[in-house]
């Protein structure tokens, strides 16, 4: 079974991808912390119930002393208070730096266990164990940790690599399919920046992935989450490629920040209009030809993902949002643009009309 191997300057990892890994996890945990014969788990609200139960109990039958943290799971509550709750049960049980925390949900779960494992004594490991697609190609891996603040999203955190992440696709059995189509568009986006190949190779097995086939998710997740490795190590601290990462987002995070956050569309459905769209805008800019959106128009669809929206704000509101992204420097909104399926580049100097043209062209209606 293929495990992912991250080697970073200061620090190597492994990202295990198997199902039925998480029955191992004690051995996993041991082997990247040698010392942490004591973890506390973190899950969310919403993964407890189906999933708590069993890991705690391979945790505790391997001989890992384990406590059990559960955390609210929304964007709301993903917060410093969230946080500090956590640091209190990490005191509560005695965690030392020698120990670990493990996390088990979804990308709220990761960041917030993350970050608190990453401030906590300033810095005790953290064993991330994934269970939404997108946690396990994306947000687990990388090292990105953070909380959100009425000023906007993740935008307190930390750098903290985990010590090891472990994805066991069996978990996904108990995900809501329209989470497991939004993980998806995180995927369909790393076949667009890094892998013609991976790119038609979703499109051509949507229904065996969304049938949840071992084999599929299998390929599905190392495939990926190798891409998310792989532009990780070459630039950790997002100074350069990175970026790359962001493809569809800054289109994305404009319709999310517009369209009253989380009701309307949900992250992936979000980003899989913004691909489109940053494809529309690439067109324009001839950069690309027309055949680069309409492939992507194809696998967002063939995975059951919005290629279009209804209800979109008007151009000068979206142009705004676009404005207030993070991303942005200097003023001038930086888009993440392909040139074909497989490589994207940067620009800063997209001009209003080339926007435009990407809104109109997923306005519905
Ligand atoms: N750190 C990073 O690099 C990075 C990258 C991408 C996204 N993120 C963050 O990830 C978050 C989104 O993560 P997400 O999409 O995983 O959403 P999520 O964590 O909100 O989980 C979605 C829902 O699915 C439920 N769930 C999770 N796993 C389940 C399972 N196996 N069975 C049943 N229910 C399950 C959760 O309880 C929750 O209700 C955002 O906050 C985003 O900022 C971080
Ligand atoms: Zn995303």
């Amino acid at each position: 079974m293929p495990d992912i191997p991250l080697e970073l300057p200061h620090h190597t990892y492994r990202v295990t991808v198997a199902p039925g890994a998480l029955e191992g996890l004690a051995g996993v945990v041991r082997g990247a912390v040698p010392s942490a014969d004591r973890v506390v788990l973190v899950t969310d609200e919403g993964v407890e119930p189906h999933h708590g139960r069993t890991v705690a109990k391979a945790l505790q039958e391997g001989g890992v002393d384990t406590a059990v943290a559960v955390i609210p799971v929304s964007e709301k509550k993903k917060t410093l208070g969230t946080v500090r709750n956590l640091y209190e049960i990490f005191l509560e049980n005695k965690l030392e730096r020698g120990h670990a925390v493990v996390t088990l949900g979804g990308g709220i779960c990761c960041d917030v266990a993350g970050f608190a494992a990453g401030t906590y004594l300033r810095g005790v490991p953290v064993i991330q164990c994934p269970t939404t697609l997108l946690a396990m190609v994306d947000a687990s891996v990388g090292g990105k940790t953070g909380v959100n603040v009425p000023q906007g999203k993740n935008l307190i955190g930390a750098f903290h690599q985990p010590a090891a992440v472990v994805c066991d696709p069996r978990v996904l059995e108990t995900l809501p399919e329209r989470e497991l189509r939004c993980g998806l568009a995180e995927c369909l986006k790393h076949g667009v920046i890094r892998d013609p190949t991976l790119f038609d190779w979703i499109g051509a097995n949507a229904a065996a992935i969304l049938g949840l086939d071992e084999a599929a998710l299998v390929e599905l997740i190392a495939r990926n989450v190798k891409i998310k490795a792989d532009v990780v190590v070459a630039d950790e601290r997002e100074a350069g490629e990175r970026a790359h990462l962001n493809f569809g987002h800054t289109f994305a995070h404009a319709i999310e920040a517009t369209a009253a956050f989380g009701t309307r569309f949900k992250h992936g459905e979000a980003v899989a209009i913004g691909m489109v769209a940053a494809a529309r805008c690439a067109q324009r800019r001839g950069l690309c030809d027309a055949a680069v959106g309409d492939r992507i128009v194809a696998a967002v669809e063939a995975v059951g993902l919005p290629s279009r929206g209804d209800g979109l704000a008007d151009d000068a509101i979206l142009l705004k949002a676009m404005a207030m992204d993070k991303k942005v420097r200097d003023g001038r909104i930086r888009l993440v643009l392909p040139t074909r399926i497989g490589e994207v580049v940067i620009v800063d100097d997209a001009d209003a009309d080339q926007v435009a043209a990407a809104w109109a062209a997923v306005r519905r209606g």
